[in-house]
């Protein structure tokens, strides 16, 4: 009797203990493809204005003093990829300067940190950085930055004032976002860390936790922003829906200080989805065999088109969620995110409670998105796990571990996407491994059924998008 109760007790504490560590696998079936309804969007922004304000704008609240950042960290460059003025334009293009809401110039990074991507050797604002690094743990630099800020300032100063938020939020999210995989990207957790110790109401800093988060962080790949303009909810998973200004705001939970000053920087967010939506991917600049490709659109139409949309004249774009069931891919990601405490938390958040609302709609799926520009948004999958179109597309040549050399210009024309290798262990800078939870490379099986000669036709089609 004693001995089944400790057992019980026993398989209980393992059961919450693994739990913890590694979300579930559910996968719904009893749905498998849902439409996404469109929300009301804002119209009327400057596009020319947002490109401008993700680059210099005040939408992180706070951060490191411009005057010790530019002593003590020497980042001094000039700025050629987004060729921007005054004081941001000797500053590498993922931080920009800012003032504070008390005048203080701060430095923080900014959304190209994450949204500027390379491919054949060119920065390109808008593609997914697939080039991150994640895996050191953050946790003493976010220390180290606080000594600092001791050494030079006094606690009542205007710059602790203006450095105050970031540092707290920095120091909370630290030990959540450190990834076990190179490129690897943990955005989800980072916003999860921050409002896990924001007040809902008025987004200010409390010490006390909201929620638990789970142990393992997870991550994903960054996916283009050109393709905001077709989609009806953001995010792999499309939990992101309604107003997109309030979407795109929430890189801010890192430092803004309060919901009065996310009233102020949401302002300029109108702008930014007014970028998004004039922006085009870059185009395919090798030849494409046109006769080879028009066969490709015809397979493509036939096999692809009802969840992936149709391009070129009359395009179309379905908004399609598909059911963890149906589409086969690592479910990790999405079971993650519907049992995150971020969700309740949300939607009882300025976010949702104000206007203009946003909310999160976790559904156990992912969204088929669009696929323009994607000769240039290797690796592919919401999990960054396949290295090529071709191996995307003929799942029996997917590697399960592979490695790409770092450098952008490591192209494969044919096969579209990165060149890579297949080392013999996990070692070495770029070493993608599929055996770890969260990023394997099964699912997606749609591509299967082609021959070889039509899946390099539908290649040679998919180049023209
Ligand atoms: C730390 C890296 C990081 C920063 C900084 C960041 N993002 Fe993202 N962003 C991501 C990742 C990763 C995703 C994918 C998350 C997902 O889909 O679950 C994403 C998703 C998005 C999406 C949804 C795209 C889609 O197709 O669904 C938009 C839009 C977006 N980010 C805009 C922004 C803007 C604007 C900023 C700056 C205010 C920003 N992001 C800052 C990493 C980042
Ligand atoms: C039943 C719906 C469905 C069909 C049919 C389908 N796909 Fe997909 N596709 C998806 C979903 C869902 C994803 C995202 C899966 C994920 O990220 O885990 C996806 C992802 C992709 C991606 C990777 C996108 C990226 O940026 O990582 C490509 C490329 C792609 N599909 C091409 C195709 C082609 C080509 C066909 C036809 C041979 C096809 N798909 C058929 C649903 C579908």
């Amino acid at each position: 009797m004693k001995r089944s109760l400790l057992f019980g007790l026993l398989m209980l504490l393992f059961a919450c203990h693994s739990y913890r560590e590694l979300p579930g696998s559910r996968v719904e079936s009893d749905w498998k493809v849902k439409e996404i309804p469109p929300s009301p969007q804002q119209t009327g922004g400057d596009a020319a204005a947002g490109f401008a304000f993700i680059g210099s704008g005040a939408y992180i609240g706070t951060g490191i003093p411009y005057e010790i950042f530019q002593k003590r960290m020497k980042m001094q460059q000039p700025d050629t990829v987004l060729h921007r003025g005054g004081r941001n334009a000797n500053l590498p293009y993922p931080v920009s300067t800012f003032e504070a809401a008390n005048g203080v110039p701060v430095v923080n990074g900014n959304c190209f940190t994450c949204h500027a991507g390379r491919v054949m050797g060119e920065v390109v604002p808008g593609l997914g950085n697939s080039f991150s690094e994640f895996e050191k743990n953050q946790a003493p630099a976010a220390k180290l930055i606080r000594i600092g800020m001791d050494l030079k300032y006094n606690k009542k100063s205007e710059e602790w004032e203006a450095f105050n938020d970031f540092s707290l939020f920095f120091r909370e999210m630290a030990p959540y976002i450190q990834t076990n995989q190179p490129g690897a990207n943990p955005a989800f957790r980072l916003a999860e860390a921050c409002m896990m110790h924001r007040d809902p109401a008025d987004l200010t800093y409390k010490k006390e936790p909201n929620y638990e988060m789970m142990d393992y962080t997870i991550a994903t790949d960054v996916p283009p922003l050109w393709h905001v303009k077709k989609k009806n909810a953001l995010y792999y998973n499309g939990i992101g829906r309604g107003d997109f200004t309030k979407l795109l705001f929430q890189a801010s939970v890192l430092g803004i200080p309060d919901s009065t000053e996310a009233r102020k920087a949401i302002e300029g967010f109108k702008d930014v989805v007014a970028w998004l939506q004039q922006l085009e991917p870059p185009a395919y600049p090798g030849p494409v065999d046109a006769p080879l490709a028009a066969k490709g659109k015809t397979l493509f139409e036939e096999h692809c088109s009802k969840c992936h949309g149709t391009y070129g004249e009359a395009e179309e774009y379905p908004n399609k969620l598909v059911s963890l069931s149906l589409v086969k891919t690592d479910p990790m990601y999405a079971n993650y995110a519907y049992d995150s405490g971020i969700v309740d938390w949300y939607n009882n958040s300025w976010f949702a409670n104000s206007e203009p609302r946003s909310y999160f709609e976790p559904n156990l799926g992912y969204v088929a998105p669009p696929l323009d520009g994607i000769w240039a948004t290797a690796p592919y999958l919401h999990n960054g796990s396949v290295p090529t179109v071709d191996a995307l597309l003929n799942s029996s040549a997917r590697p399960d571990i592979w490695e790409r050399s770092g450098n952008s210009k490591d192209y494969d024309h044919r096969a579209l996407g990165w060149a890579y290798t297949v080392p013999k262990k996990d070692k070495g800078d770029w070493v993608f491994d599929t055996s770890l939870p969260g990023y394997s490379n099964k699912g997606h099986y749609f591509g299967d059924k082609l021959t070889d000669g039509e899946r390099y036709a539908v290649i040679e089609y998919l180049k023209t998008l």
